[in-house]
């Protein structure tokens, strides 16, 4: 199977059975990028399920990122109570205070320009690109490892295997709606492609999964031992 056979499955999946989250953009709707990128940063070591209200509080009091820059630092870190790290809360207004000072408001809709900002690393820059701005880019989070790694059957263990991980991602990555397909492979490890029991016969890439046909795919990927 091509490329463009797994990614055209995985769309076809994900406008079925897409979850609806928060800081999601619902089909049709155009993301906010503010939204977006707030969403990335609090799900980074937190799950979906503790983000939501977190979520909500902040996005009700500070709507756009001019609103979260203008707030006092206190505030912020008064609000993020309860989300652990608080040096991504510092970063997070820090951020947001560059978006208004470079950039007018707006968020880059570049990966390199995200990248310079503070709090966002290569995971980040991709998915804001990815997500709010459909560009082709390919963010590599846990789920998305895990989904690559069974797909072709990676042997290596992590965190060794990244690199490759990372090339054979991006080149899953189609050129039409990267957004929905970056969220489609995060929905589908969050939710089909489970980590100790992954549901194969629910999956819209059985057919095309090396570890399924291996029969491997619960001990993949690898993790080289401590
Ligand atoms: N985990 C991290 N980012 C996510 C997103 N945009 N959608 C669902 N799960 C996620
Ligand atoms: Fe994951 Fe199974 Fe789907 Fe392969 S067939 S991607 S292992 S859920």
């Amino acid at each position: 199977p091509t490329a463009e056979t797994v990614a055209g499955r995985l769309l076809a999946w994900y406008d079925r059975h897409r979850r609806r989250l928060p800081w999601r953009a619902g089909p049709g709707e155009t993301p906010d990028p503010y939204r977006v990128w707030l969403s990335e940063i609090m799900l980074q070591q937190t799950t979906v399920a503790t983000v939501g209200p977190y979520f909500e509080r902040f996005t009700a009091r500070w709507p756009t990122v001019a609103a979260l820059a203008a707030a006092p630092l206190d505030a912020v870190l008064a609000e993020w109570a309860g989300l652990g790290y608080y040096a991504r809360a510092r970063n997070l207004h820090a951020c947001a205070r560059a978006v208004v000072e470079r950039h007018g408001g707006a968020f880059p809709d570049e990966e390199a320009a995200l990248l310079a900002l503070p709090g966002v690393g290569a995971y980040t820059a991709a998915a804001v690109a990815a997500i709010a701005f459909d560009r082709p880019a390919s963010p590599l989070d846990g789920n998305i490892e895990r989904v690559v790694a069974r797909l072709f059957a990676v042997a290596e263990p992590l965190p060794g295997a990244k690199p490759e991980l990372r090339r054979l991602a991006a080149t899953l990555t189609p050129s039409a709606r990267p957004g929905d397909y970056a969220q489609a492979a995060m929905d589908l490890g969050a939710t089909v492609c489970l980590p100790a029991k992954p549901k194969c016969l629910l999956c819209p890439l059985e057919a095309d999964c090396r570890a399924r046909a291996l029969g491997i795919a619960e001990r993949l990927p690898a993790k080289a031992p401590k």
